[in-house]
């Protein structure tokens, strides 16, 4: 079972890059397919820790990395990335496709434009992801191989340019506005720099798994962020659902073996929308300082609540899971009594299944289930449980595992209790 994809399966930021770099170890290639640097990837090793937004999180294990062309690209911070990866490691071994979107600066600040004449706000992550996907669907996109023909980018920006200096200032009554020059000048120097890491992406992976290679599809963000899935207008703009694996990499729906969903043990979200297991009280703050609940991007606080047994039910069917990662059970530690939505009540009914409706998302009351909380252990108690594996942890913890297998409907593959390595049990193996 050679090709996996891990997939965020709540509101993002479920650990996935410390999941991602925990298998990169066995994985040859390792495959960002969807969403820019809006993502903040964080992996602890040693005690040193990596952010990464757009290099796929096998970096570490200085495994092939890809950038799919789902993906859409600052060339910046995609410049800094590789340094740094470079500095560290000595080198890279990057592939960009050629058919990934680029975001350009003015993306950024359309972004920021946009949410202020919006009638509800999104609470975008401000990093241009909305208006590069609109200027790929609506056909105005630059693409990675566009930097590579200077008059084909000069052509396309002749256009372009005028049309986003009209939005900002007559629809956004922004003051901003654009030169071409600047704009061409910015994408030059980049290219540059990016120009050896450049070529089709689907060749290489299609070829990769036709060799038998163990293939890893690293997910951004979350399910209920999928722009088609999610408690839509409150999402990003690509498909952060399994399916966002073949589209954003060139490759047919049945060469992946396996799809692994992450999820926290409990909830969080960043940014605005409907979110019904959210606690506005002791136990929400508890959560957010000891779980360090601030965006990896945007250091915005993220909102907190109980593991929300209905949207993850959900996620195992939009996504088609054939397993669960549970990270961050730590946190939950030193709570008397934990709780687990198992459905919602909404105008008398209970309903099952997560809505479409943001209006029954926003009223819906949560049925809960309370399960016995475990002790709250030190890093040094874990890694002891770690050493001695699964049936070391509390019972309490295992009975909380076991009622999240129930309730989804599939077996967990492995638990996390802490930002590093070694704060790890697997349960079943994914290659
Ligand atoms: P955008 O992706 O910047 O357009 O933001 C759209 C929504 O997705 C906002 O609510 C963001 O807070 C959320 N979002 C985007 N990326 C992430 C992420 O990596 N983790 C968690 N939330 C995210």
């Amino acid at each position: 079972m050679p090709c996996v994809a891990i997939v965020g399966a709540q509101f993002g930021d479920e650990g996935k890059g410390k999941v991602v770099d925990y298998y990169s170890k066995d994985a040859d290639v390792v495959i960002r397919f969807q969403g820019g640097c809006n993502a903040g990837h964080t992996v602890v090793v040693d005690g040193n820790e990596f952010k990464f937004h757009l290099v796929p999180s096998g970096a570490i294990y200085q495994k092939k990395l890809i950038i799919g062309n789902g993906a859409v690209l600052d060339l910046e911070t995609l410049t800094n990335e590789i340094e740094e990866v470079k500095s560290k490691f000595k080198k890279i071994d990057l592939l960009i496709s050629d058919r990934a979107h680029v975001t350009l600066p003015f993306h950024k600040i359309l972004d920021g434009a946009e949410e202020s004449i919006r009638s509800c706000k999104v609470g975008t992550t401000k990093r241009g992801i909305g208006p590069t996907y609109s200027d790929k669907i609506a056909r105005f996109g630059i693409r990675i191989v566009d930097l590579l023909d200077k008059n084909l980018l000069n052509e396309k920006l002749d256009a372009i340019i005028p049309q986003k200096n009209s939005i900002l200032r007559y629809v956004c009554k922004s003051d901003d506005s654009l030169t071409k020059d600047e704009i061409l000048e910015y994408c030059l120097k980049y290219a540059e720099k990016i120009k050896p890491y450049i070529g089709d992406a689907s060749i290489e992976i299609n070829r990769a798994i036709k060799e038998g290679k163990n293939v890893l599809f690293e997910g951004a963000q979350g399910t209920l962020l999928d722009v088609d899935q999610g408690t839509y207008p409150f999402v990003t703009s690509s498909n952060t659902t399994a399916g966002g694996a073949c589209v954003g990499s060139g490759v047919g729906p049945k060469v992946i073996d396996k799809v692994i969903g992450v999820i926290k043990a409990y909830i969080t979200r960043v940014g605005e929308g409907p979110m019904p297991t959210e606690l506005n009280d002791s136990i929400g703050e508890l959560l957010k300082k000891k779980g360090n609940e601030f965006g990896a991007t945007t250091g915005r606080p993220r909102r907190c609540g109980w593991l929300d047994g209905v949207a993850l039910r959900f996620a195992v069917r939009v996504n088609g899971l054939d397993g669960l990662i549970v990270t961050k059970l730590d946190v939950l530690g030193g709570l008397n009594e934990i709780k687990i939505c198992t459905s919602y009540e909404y105008s008398g009914k209970e309903i099952n299944e997560f809505p479409a409706s943001l209006k029954i998302l926003e009223k819906a009351t949560p049925v809960y289930e309370t399960l016995s909380g475990w002790p709250d252990l030190s890093k040094e108690e874990y890694k002891e449980i770690a050493d001695k594996g699964y049936y070391a942890l509390p019972k309490e913890m295992r009975n909380y595992l076991k009622r999240i297998e129930e309730i989804a409907g599939i077996p967990i593959y492995l638990v996390s209790f802490g930002q590093d390595r070694e704060a790890t049990i697997s349960l079943r193996e994914i290659f």
